[in-house]
């Protein structure tokens, strides 16, 4: 596993950052709940918003949860507090879940390659807000999701996996968006579960699955046992 909690024999410690409702928060609790991610835990959710319903969530379920709201705050500052509670709480990969705080370079050095996000658009097309109502505005007629790791640019790095839905003629972008965020329940489980595996290299921008189910890299390569998730070919 190329998270080192797992490499141990340890549960692999997820944290988990959120700014709203939390339906994917949800969706993970209940996927380990539903023994679908065996060997890893909810070490703490954090919000930036103090009224998120995801938070309220967070405290009913019994988990470990905070409050750090970030409004009016530097955003160095305010991510160097976020950082270290995860660290405090031996968090060892973090999961944005509607996050609405753009990551310091600072934080995402801290957990390199451990940081995920998911966005409800294929990715590279309608970064940023509202990408559901920016697809339907633009007319495509497939749009899904994307699970990526984080990097310094906005909605930006590797792509672990994508999902993706044809745009009906009936659709609004609120029942687009329905659709996608359904998708996004199943893709952020299987996201996690693929990084928690280790069974993948990132090689430049691409996500290569390797061990049983990848196909084996032309060059013969193999990542080594214990960090087969670090980076390759990149700069
Ligand atoms: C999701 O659409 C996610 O893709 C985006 O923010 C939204 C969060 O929804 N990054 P929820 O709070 O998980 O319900």
């Amino acid at each position: 596993m190329s998270v080192d909690a797992a490499a141990q024999d340890k549960k692999v410690r997820l944290g988990i950052l959120l700014s709203g409702r939390g339906s994917n928060f949800l969706a993970i609790e209940e996927s380990i709940h539903a023994g679908k991610l065996p060997g890893v835990q909810i070490a703490i959710v954090i919000s930036s918003v103090a009224e998120a319903a995801g938070i309220a969530a967070a405290a009913e379920l019994g988990l470990p949860h905070a409050v750090l709201a970030s409004k009016g705050r530097k955003r160095a500052e305010h991510d160097a507090e976020v950082a270290a509670l995860l660290k405090a709480h031996g968090v060892d990969l973090v999961c944005l879940a509607g996050y609405m705080r753009l990551l310091s370079p600072e934080f995402v050095a801290a957990f390199p390659h451990r940081i995920l996000n998911i966005h409800p658009s294929l990715l590279p097309a309608f970064p940023g807000l509202d990408a559901q109502q920016q697809a339907f505005d633009y007319g495509v007629k497939v749009t899904g999701c994307t699970v990526h790791f984080v990097d310094d640019e906005l909605d930006h790095g590797a792509i672990i996996l994508q999902r993706s839905i044809p745009v009906l003629d009936g659709d609004d972008a609120h029942s687009l968006a329905a659709r996608i965020l359904a998708e996004e329940h199943i893709a952020y489980t299987e996201a996690i579960a693929r990084v928690v595996s280790g069974e993948y290299e990132v090689r430049g921008r691409r996500y290569v699955k390797t061990g049983s189910e990848g196909a084996s890299h032309p060059s013969g390569h193999k990542s080594p046992a214990g960090d087969p998730g670090r980076e390759q070919g990149s700069k």
